[in-house]
């Protein structure tokens, strides 16, 4: 059979270090384990546009595996188009990047390595925070331009103590963001998820429950986007609910760049709304050089703590998802189905997961 693997390019830094393995060079370290098994791999950068070689050997592939870093936008064109098409893999988490009801109307599964970088998007979202609050990119960008003025940074410095920090999205990030707050001595955790947390889970992090979104987002000082891209999050982030956001509030998006709306961050950043957004998902990806979240600033010339999507695609997830990829793909070629059950997005027709949108939105949507 034929896996078409769509991976960004390295180019010398796939030899610097060989387990930069999410690249075309390196391909997740699995092309010798895929020829042994008798399968062909091609593997490509080039997805966009449609003479791409993502639409040239999507033709005639049976698997197709992406990441998140440098999607493949698999939609529903490409699914038309792809009449052997039987299993999408994201070598991470988040399947946004696959129109995931086309894929149920043809029965493709959709299928990816759960919860293989969830600690390092953790981290980059408390650094971000800390880098936002602490008005750090101004102060270092003083600092390597020559300059030395305390005041100019000290003026939009504060502490991450004392604040209220809420998230949208209270599944394996969400958690381990708030888990990772709570030695900041943060006045209160907050979370929305329209699946809450069961009681111990919140009681262990210390957090409470807030059901109505705007509520939560009228009280946080910092908020932190944590839930997929689906049919109700996507442009969730418009001038309309950041009307319901504290003045001065930041925000931290490492979740989806569509999930908030480009120009209405940045008119809420120059206005003062926010104080300052950082994050390193963006919409599309790569993000063209003239997209406006390059440059934003806050009134101040700072309030600016982007990417590029990195925080997912650290060396430790890149092993953690090659290795993922690997599993699932083990199973499809033993012709069983015994997935890990927490990897499922899409099987047999169906959502495998409550994640992408409750259960009635999908039933509402999906055409088999
Ligand atoms: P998860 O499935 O463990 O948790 C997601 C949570 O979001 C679920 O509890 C779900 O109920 C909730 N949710 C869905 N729609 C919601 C809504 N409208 N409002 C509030 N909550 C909602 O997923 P996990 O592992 O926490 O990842 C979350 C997302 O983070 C991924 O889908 C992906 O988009 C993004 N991600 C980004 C990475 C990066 O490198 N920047 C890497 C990994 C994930």
């Amino acid at each position: 059979m034929k896996i078409l693997l769509v991976l960004y390019d390295a180019g010398s830094h796939a030899k610097d270090e060989p387990r930069l393995l999410g690249c075309t060079e390196n391909e997740l370290g699995l092309r010798d384990w895929i020829e042994s098994q008798g399968h062909t791999l091609v593997t490509t950068s080039d997805k966009d546009g449609e003479n791409s070689t993502v639409d040239k050997e999507i033709v005639d592939a049976e698997i197709v595996i992406t990441t998140p870093f440098h999607p493949a936008y698999i939609t529903k064109e490409r699914i038309d188009k792809a009449k052997k098409l039987k299993i999408c893999i994201t070598a991470g988490v988040g399947s946004d990047h696959v129109d995931l009801d086309a894929a149920n109307a043809r029965d493709i599964a959709v299928l990816e390595v759960t919860g293989s970088n969830v600690q390092s998007v953790a981290e980059h979202v408390v650094m971000t925070m800390l880098v936002l609050v602490r008005n750090f990119v101004p102060a270092h960008e003083q600092i390597i331009e020559g300059g030395w003025n305390v005041a100019a940074v000290a003026k939009d410095s504060y502490d991450i103590e004392g604040k209220v920090i809420g998230t949208v999205g209270g599944g394996r990030i969400g958690q381990r963001v708030l888990k990772r707050l709570a030695p900041f001595n943060p006045m209160e955790l907050l979370y929305y998820d329209y699946q809450p947390m069961p009681k111990d889970v919140e009681k262990e992090i210390g957090c409470r429950h807030v059901p109505d979104l705007k509520e939560m987002l009228s009280v946080c000082d910092i908020v932190t986007i944590n839930c997929p891209l689906h049919d109700s999050t996507k442009g969730m982030f418009n001038k309309e609910l950041i009307s319901h956001m504290k003045d001065g509030a930041w925000l931290v998006n490492t979740a989806r760049g569509a999930i908030c709306v480009t120009d209405d961050i940045v008119e809420a950043l120059k206005s003062g709304k926010i104080r300052g957004y950082g994050g390193d998902v963006w919409n599309p990806q790569p993000a063209p050089k003239d997209h406006p979240w390059r440059y934003m600033r806050n009134k101040w010339g700072g309030g600016n703590a982007m990417t590029p999507h990195i925080s997912g695609t650290s060396i430790d997830a890149q092993g953690r998802y090659s290795e993922g990829t690997k599993n699932i793909l083990e199973v499809y070629f033993s012709g069983k189905q015994n997935y890990r059950p927490q990897d499922v997005i899409c099987i047999n027709g169906h959502y495998g997961t409550k994640a992408y949108g409750d259960d009635k939105e999908h039933k509402a949507h999906v055409s088999k």
